[in-house]
């Protein structure tokens, strides 16, 4: 049984200020999630803030990126060990907005993966396909260069506490989710992959979360499939209920598998 996971990527949004706001009211609405892990993911300006309102309690932080070296002359980037200063638990790596407008490659990503399970943090490795990819059908061909590239190297044990989000980049932002058997098709070729990779007994037990354009609306019915295993909320988590209701929702469905 893999527990659900919702992660909340606010991205360029908020100052310190609205930062408390938006956490205050998350870490008040859910005081004692049951069935499901929450993380916020804050803009690296806020951590510190938000750190201290979440002050160690069950909503766990974690940041937008980090650069892979501990430290150096690397003007603007902050560094893995830097973050698990500020309790943050958990960093996504390779985010389609970053693959596109940084530049990020398969091969830095690889690198930032590994610098986060070096320190002891949890790293989410998005991957998927655009819109012309699909259209194209090379949408299984995309995700899988983007999962052995970015897993490269890594041991089973690594592997096995490491997440997954697949996000289509077509639904990221645009009001148009993939749909359930869409994210499961996906999801469950990528499953089959991390059974390659490690095991079939680890693969079992990683996480894999769909992220685009998921809401309180439609979450019900993407967490219903059996391969999706959470959440990444992009523009609706900037809403503290509706991020709750995401969060209700994926822990209903948590509580259910349990009993
Ligand atoms: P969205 O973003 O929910 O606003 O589509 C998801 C993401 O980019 O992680």
């Amino acid at each position: 049984m893999r527990t659900p996971l919702v992660i909340g990527n606010w991205k360029m949004h908020g100052t310190v200020a609205e930062a408390r706001v938006l956490s205050t009211a998350i870490r008040d609405g859910l005081k004692r999630p049951r069935g499901v892990q929450v993380v916020v993911c804050p803009p690296f300006t806020a951590l510190a803030a938000v750190s201290e309102i979440l002050g160690g309690g069950p909503i766990q932080l974690g940041a937008q990126t980090c650069h892979h070296e501990p430290a150096g002359a690397h003007t603007g980037e902050i560094s893995v060990p830097m973050l698990a200063e500020l309790i943050c638990r958990w960093v996504l790596v390779g985010h389609s907005e970053r693959r596109k407008e940084i530049g990020e490659s398969d091969e830095l990503i690889n690198l930032k993966t590994r610098a986060v399970l070096s320190h002891g943090l949890t790293p989410v490795l998005c991957v998927g396909e655009t819109a012309d990819e699909r259209r194209q059908g090379l949408t299984f061909t995309t995700v899988e260069g983007q999962l052995r590239a970015g897993l490269a190297g890594l041991t089973g044990d690594q592997i096995a506490k490491t997440v997954l989000a697949y996000e289509p980049v077509w639904a990221i932002g645009t009001g148009v989710n993939a749909t359930p058997a869409q994210a499961a098709e996906v999801q469950g070729y990528l499953r089959g992959l991390l059974s390659e990779l490690s095991s079939k007994e680890i693969a079992q037990t990683v996480r894999i979360l769909y992220g685009g354009s998921v809401k309180a609306e439609n979450a019900d019915a993407l967490l219903a499939e059996p391969e999706v295993d959470g959440a990444l909320v992009g523009g609706a988590s900037l809403n503290a209920q509706g991020f709750i209701g995401i969060v209700r929702k994926a822990a209903r469905i948590g509580t259910a598998a349990k009993e």
